[in-house]
């Protein structure tokens, strides 16, 4: 892949600017400033992606809403994933058939993940009506180009063409809050892991540049970002397509020797790419956050070569220990899927052996759900739903034990923490993150909002800890 047909030409930018000058002009010869409202599913590329679509539509006059009723422009970033967050679209865009009765000229978009699938895009072409206009990820920078089109003739778009994927730079962005912050390093995947469709709807990796990405995070702490990650499917891959001598582990450190106090995190990383050299990067680093993503998928090696995965798992527990002798208090968190085509109850015990072994602070378990079009798709089950159910509810179990364990060996710690807004839950006012990324509630005052704080934990449960504010006290 040439890098110069993946970077979108300035000129093709700029014709997209003159695009949202004009619609910003249909918006400002309104009698009020049209209201837009964007609905994100899936993952963190996925709210990057949407943070663009706000700026898009911000520098073409629109101010947001959450009200399905008040917004004159809709937008759903959609997920392929797994079946549950297809279901879910569909049924939320099939009750926005009673909104656009109410309003007709409501426009109703849906763009992302799910619909560069062929048999999703064809599902909203032929049965629901009300859609005015579908895109690919792919082609999220042309958005002001749809909307012009859809303003001045009304009609239906589809952009959906399969492509390998590209790169626009400078798109605006209105992130959606004022302390973290996504930044793209990387888009697509080249792995094609047998079970995902990440790479069929996200096209090949292609990396950032790396000035770009420096600019941006430098940019970032200067606006008082505190909490910044670092995304892409995965992130070990940077820049092996660039040319340029620069890896991951390169660019981490780049991004830790910018001034200012904030805390660096990165996801996802393959285990199969995760290097020595990243860990030791990740230790001699002080901004980037002790904490690692690392999915391991499942636990017997069988299992992990049908989903091609390209580790066993004494290779990753080897990762693991490497990594823990360089940084013993790191936080661990990983993905696994629970019944995946052929596996065993004799080989979902591997996972749970794998579990006991690391003791992950906190685990995101999923039963696998086939996907169209990928090769686990085609391949037997061996055992039924409820056997699968089964295992997953043991699996959730043991974990929940195991994190309740980690989390109650935090009590009577003293910590920094990131205060980062206001609870909702009514018992505590505040929420905080640690260095490691784990959720902490706080008593205190709104002022306290934005910055890090020491604080000592007094309680835990599985899945958060409680803490109260001791500035001043010395650590
Ligand atoms: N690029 C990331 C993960 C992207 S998808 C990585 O490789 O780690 C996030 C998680 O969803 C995956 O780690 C996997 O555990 C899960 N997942 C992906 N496809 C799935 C499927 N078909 N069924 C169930 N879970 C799936
Ligand atoms: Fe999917 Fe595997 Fe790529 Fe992750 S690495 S996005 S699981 S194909
Ligand atoms: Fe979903 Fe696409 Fe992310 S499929 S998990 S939104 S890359």
């Amino acid at each position: 892949m040439e890098r110069k047909t993946v970077i979108i030409s300035q000129e093709a930018l700029e014709e997209q600017r003159d695009y949202c000058a004009r619609v910003r002009a249909i918006s400002q010869g309104r009698p009020n400033a049209p209201l837009a409202l964007v609905d994100t599913y899936g993952c963190q590329q996925n709210e990057a992606d949407s943070e663009r679509i706000r700026g898009l539509l911000e520098e073409m006059g629109y101010g947001f809403t959450d009200v399905e009723q008040e917004a004159d422009v809709i937008v759903i970033n959609t997920c392929a994933v797994r079946e549950h967050a297809e279901m879910r679209v569909l049924g939320n865009v099939g009750a926005l058939t009673h909104t656009k009765k109410k309003k007709p000229d409501q426009i109703i978009c849906l763009c992302g993940c799910a619909m560069q699938e062929p048999h999703m895009a064809e599902k909203i072409r032929r049965s629901f009506r009300h859609v005015d206009l579908v895109f690919g990820p792919h082609v999220l920078w042309k958005f002001p180009q749809f909307l012009f089109e859809i303003l001045t003739h009304r009609g239906r778009i589809f952009s959906t063409e399969a492509s390998d994927g590209n790169i626009a730079e400078g798109l605006p962005v209105v992130r959606q809050g004022t302390l973290k912050a996504w930044v793209s390093i990387m888009y697509g995947c080249n792995n094609f892991c047998t079970y995902c469709i990440v790479p069929y709807v996200r096209g090949r990796e292609r990396s950032r540049d790396p000035q770009r990405i420096l600019d941006e995070v430098r940019q970032l702490v200067a606006e008082g970002y505190k909490d910044i990650t670092l995304l892409g499917q995965n992130v070990n891959s940077y820049g092996k397509d660039l040319g340029l001598s620069i890896d991951f582990a390169d660019l981490l450190r780049a991004c830790n020797d910018i001034p200012g106090d904030f805390l660096l995190r990165f996801m996802t990383s393959h285990p199969k790419d995760a290097t020595q050299k990243l860990f030791e990067t990740m230790a001699a680093c002080e901004k980037v956050a002790p904490s690692l993503h690392l999915p391991f998928q499942a636990g017997s090696d069988r299992v992990l070569r049908a989903m091609n995965r390209g580790y066993t798992s004494a290779q990753y527990l080897d990762q693991i220990r490497r990594l823990r002798a360089l940084i013993p208090e790191i936080v661990l968190t990983s993905d696994v899927i629970v019944g995946f085509p052929g596996e065993t109850t004799q080989e979902f015990e591997d996972t749970l052996k794998l579990i006991e072994e690391v003791r992950f602070d906190a685990l995101f378990t999923f039963i696998y759900s086939p996907r169209e079009g990928t090769p686990a798709a085609k391949m037997a089950d061996v055992l039924t739903k409820q056997e699968k159910s089964a295992n997953f509810q043991r699996l959730v179990a043991r974990q929940n034990e195991i994190s309740a364990e980690r989390h109650a060996a935090y009590v009577g710690r003293t910590l920094r923490v990131l205060v980062d807004g206001k609870n909702t839950d009514g018992r505590h006012a505040l929420t905080a993150r640690t260095d490691g990324g784990r959720l902490v509630h706080l008593d205190g005052g709104e002022e306290l909002i934005g910055a890090f704080h020491t604080c000592r934990i007094t309680r835990a449960s599985n899945w958060a800890l409680f803490g109260e504010i001791i500035d001043g006290e010395g650590t």
